[in-house]
């Protein structure tokens, strides 16, 4: 049985209802990624299910309890999450930041030795040392984003919720992250929810995937089942060869045209043999003369 869970969940803005009865159960100990277009859901999903939103209609159960039901302090220290754009009190520091993840843990207001040192170690793997002084303001995009990341860490979960971890990172911090979360739960056996636009990512990192498409889920499984050709063209609305990792089998994709239903009166370059002229006019630099 899973700890955490959706039943019927309807979730809305105002008059909009975004995501439609919903049921959707995040696998305890594993890694699952929420793949899906720009505005298909998937922060709103998360933020639901993480007791930041209400639900319409409909509940999250996290231990059998309704979790809109329950005190904040007593979800967040199951549930951390990591929103999309979340945003610091002007002059805060990263360490100030980062000790905001030990609330839940705080009896007194002052932080204890163990307090301190988890947020050192919150600090230390997401490579924050030289910054933990400055104002988050301050920082770049990918600095801010592991600050934050580090906060959520410190907050010491069993379950993790990230909305876009390793956007504005580059590619070796995007690793970095992707590492840490995969050792968090190979060792610790953390619950992990993460939404990530890379697919490739979500493949090699995710035991589940969950693919969204106006707010309902048209595919789930392990990357094997989602990452086919007739998901992608689905959910994303693209064309895509699917090959293999060379190191661990699992499916990556390598997307080459839109789908016929996005097209807007470009012709698909042929699936296989040399390559073409890409859509728009352009020639792939490995054909050029
Ligand atoms: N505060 C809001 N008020 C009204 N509508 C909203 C609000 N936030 C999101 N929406 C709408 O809800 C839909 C789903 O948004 P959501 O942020 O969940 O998408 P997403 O899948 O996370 O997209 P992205 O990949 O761009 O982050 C979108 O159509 C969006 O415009
Ligand atoms: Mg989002």
């Amino acid at each position: 049985m899973e700890r955490l869970y959706t039943q019927q969940l309807d979730v809305g803005y105002a008059e909009s209802l975004i995501v439609k009865n919903l049921n959707l159960a995040v696998p305890t100990g594993k890694i699952t990624a929420l793949v899906g277009s720009n505005g298909s859901g998937k922060s709103t999903i998360l933020k639901t299910m993480a007791r930041l939103m209400k639900p319409k209609a409909g509940t999250v159960l996290l231990d059998g309890k309704t979790i809109h039901e329950q005190p904040t302090k007593e979800v967040a220290k199951q549930l951390a999450i990591l929103p999309q754009n979340p945003t610091a009190p002007e002059g805060l520091t990263v360490f100030e930041l980062i000790s905001y993840g030990r609330f839940p843990h705080q009896k007194r207001f002052s932080l204890t030795r163990e307090d301190r040192e988890v947020i050192q170690w919150a600090i230390r793997v997401t490579g924050m040392e030289a910054f933990s002084d400055r104002p988050v303001d301050q920082l770049s995009g990918g600095q801010r984003q592991r600050a934050w990341i580090a906060m959520a860490l410190a907050q010491q979960t069993d379950i993790l919720f990230l909305d876009e971890p390793t956007t504005f990172l580059d590619m070796a911090h995007q690793l970095e992250v992707l590492q840490l979360l995969h050792k968090l739960n190979r060792e610790e056996g953390r619950t992990i929810v993460m939404v990530v636009h890379d697919l490739n990512h979500a493949s090699r990192y995710a035991h589940h995937i969950v693919a969204i498409k106006s707010g309902t889920v048209v595919s789930e499984g392990s990357p094997q089942q989602v990452m086919t050709k007739e998901v992608l063209r689905e959910v994303f609305g693209i064309e895509a060869d699917i090959l293999y990792d060379p190191r661990t089998g699992v499916p990556l994709c390598l997307p080459f045209a839109l789908a016929a239903s996005r097209e807007h009166g470009h012709a698909a370059p042929p699936e296989t043999g040399e390559p073409a002229e890409i859509a728009d006019g352009t020639v792939p630099l490995t054909s050029a003369t």
